[in-house]
């Protein structure tokens, strides 16, 4: 069975849309969104239409949170941007059924969905909102102690934008540390592909951030998760990076350095 995994997709629709295309391609049983649909970037509500069609399962993100109930622990210009983001949802396209509908469906997303050996967070397995894995996170061995006591076999999670595997022994493989690579093809437009054997032991997997990569690679990223390879594939995909900017630049609520950090993936 393949199942795509999406997430942080944060209004991006221009990385969607390239990303569901992609997903369309590729034969896939259902896709799985891990939350933070919308939040920073200028199509929420397309986006949040788009998920709520598309995915089987979706996941509740901080951002998703936060366009409901009073964001906590947000920086200025993330909370500005919520702001804009949940007015764009109230005033949003069509009829009050429709608003009734995406409201609705923000409002019933799990925090967690557990799938025979496969757990779906949008943080991490004991704090499924809000805590944040990183990559350096591996050298805490308190941390990873706890964390990886909170699942059975794999936990697959967003919210840092940084795709990556973390394995037991507290070691951390990046897509690009892969030997299973298609990344020589450099023509443009055509995906990149990087596939990480699943280990027998337990392992974390962030999938990435659709629409607001933060590893220093500006190229949308989700993963395919093979049940029968036992795999996990990470695909790097070029989307109109330009014309996302160029919406955040025309929108006040949304601080122009949103549009920017697209350009280097940071
Ligand atoms: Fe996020």
């Amino acid at each position: 069975m393949k199942r795509a995994i999406i997430s942080d997709i944060h209004g991006n629709f221009e990385a969607l849309t390239v990303v569901m295309a992609d997903i369309a391609a590729r034969g896939v049983e259902s896709i799985f969104c891990l939350g933070d649909i919308i939040g920073y970037g200028p199509n929420p509500v397309d986006c949040l239409d788009t998920v709520r069609k598309k995915c089987q399962r979706t996941i509740l993100g901080n951002h998703d949170q936060a366009a409901l109930f009073d964001p906590d622990g947000f920086n200025p210009l993330a909370l500005q941007a919520i702001y804009w983001t949940r007015a764009q949802i109230e005033n949003g396209p069509g009829s009050d059924e429709d608003f009734d509908q995406r409201w609705g469906f923000l409002g019933d997303l799990p925090p967690r969905f557990l799938d025979g050996e496969f757990l779906f967070v949008h943080g991490s397995p004991r704090e499924p909102t809000n805590e944040y894995v990183f990559p350096e996170d591996s050298y805490d061995d308190r941390k990873m102690t706890a964390l990886f006591g909170r699942f059975e076999r794999y936990c697959f999670q967003g919210h840092t934008h940084i795709p990556g595997i973390f394995f037991e022994d507290r070691t951390f493989m990046s897509p690009e540390e892969s030997d299973q690579t298609d990344s020589d093809d450099t023509r443009l437009g055509r995906p990149r592909t990087y596939t990480i054997q699943l280990p027998d032991s337990r392992a974390m997997i962030n999938v990435g951030s659709v629409g607001q990569p933060r590893d220093g690679n500006p190229r949308s990223c989700y993963v395919i998760l093979d049940t029968e390879e036992r795999t996990v594939m990470y695909v790097r995909l070029e989307y109109d990076v330009q014309k996302t900017r160029q919406k955040i630049y025309a929108i006040e609520d949304l601080d122009n350095m949103l549009g920017d950090r697209l350009l280097t993936g940071r």
